[in-house]
């Protein structure tokens, strides 16, 4: 198995990378679902909602400031490492990640489609036109308002209810259904439209290496290759970075 995940990523040449929560594990991260996962003891629908953040701006903010802390100094594992080599070794390696924590940006790779927008920024959840940075500075006073027009800020991630930036989700599928392999990592690919793009992936006739320590949405199918393995430990082997031994 291990042998023809190695083989189909060194013949590919129309590779796609796509990654959820799991993928930064290793760095630290908590995933969402699984067994420590952060829906287990918060509500989605109250910390990362716009009627959330509406309705209690100081809880949902105070979550942010707790996430954007834990992923300060967070470093980027060597799964991430072994997917910026890969995508020096290949040339081109677009990367979908539904993960807002910037590691692939952070570890070096380009191309990086985030498709459920970035904790690196805050705009007015007015709409006014502002945007900024998001530091711990600004979230010294919770919630952050907006200096332009006294409005909530709001992290520049989509929110549960709130459409994909459609740009993006189209280039996402665009890529996936002209991919001849996608590999997908850290997701358990539940949470729709991102869950469709392995979907539309499978669809183009492309072959899945997924690599997740559980089983997941994804078919069993002779074009699903699933490493029950961790990313960080599996992908510097998959990618050429480390000799099997
Ligand atoms: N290596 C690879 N996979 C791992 C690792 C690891 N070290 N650790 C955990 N996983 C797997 C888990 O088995 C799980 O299947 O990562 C997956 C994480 O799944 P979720 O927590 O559901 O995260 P994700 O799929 O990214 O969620 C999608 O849901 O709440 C929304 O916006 C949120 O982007 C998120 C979306």
């Amino acid at each position: 198995m291990i042998n023809r995940a190695i083989e189909l990523i060194r013949k590919s040449t129309r590779p796609v990378i796509f990654t959820g929560a799991g993928m930064s594990r290793e760095s630290g991260m908590r995933t969402f679902r699984g067994e420590d996962g952060l829906w287990k003891q918060y509500s989605p629908e109250q910390l990362s909602s716009i009627s959330g953040l509406r309705s209690a701006p100081e809880v949902v903010w105070n979550w942010y400031r707790m996430r954007l802390m834990t992923g300060e100094g967070v470093v980027p594992h060597a799964g991430y490492k072994a997917l910026t080599y890969l995508q020096s070794k290949k040339g081109k390696l677009p990367v979908i990640t539904q993960n807002v924590d910037g590691l692939h940006r952070l570890a070096g790779q380009t191309d990086v489609l985030e498709i459920h927008g970035s904790m690196r920024t805050a705009s007015c959840l007015d709409e006014c036109g502002f945007s900024t940075e998001l530091t711990s500075g600004i979230l010294k006073n919770l919630p952050p308002f907006c200096p332009d027009c006294g409005a909530i800020l709001r992290p520049d991630i989509v929110l549960f209810g709130e459409l994909l930036p459609q740009k993006i989700i189209s280039k996402s599928y665009e890529l996936a259904e002209d991919c001849d392999l996608m590999i997908v990592i850290g997701t358990s690919v539940q949470v729709w439209p991102a869950a469709g793009i392995p979907f539309a992936a499978l669809e183009n006739g492309a072959v899945i290496i997924e690599i997740n320590p559980v089983q997941t949405e994804l078919p069993r199918s002779d074009h699903v290759i699933s490493i029950r393995r961790k990313a960080g430990e599996i992908l510097p082997l998959l990618v050429g970075l480390e000799e099997k031994t």
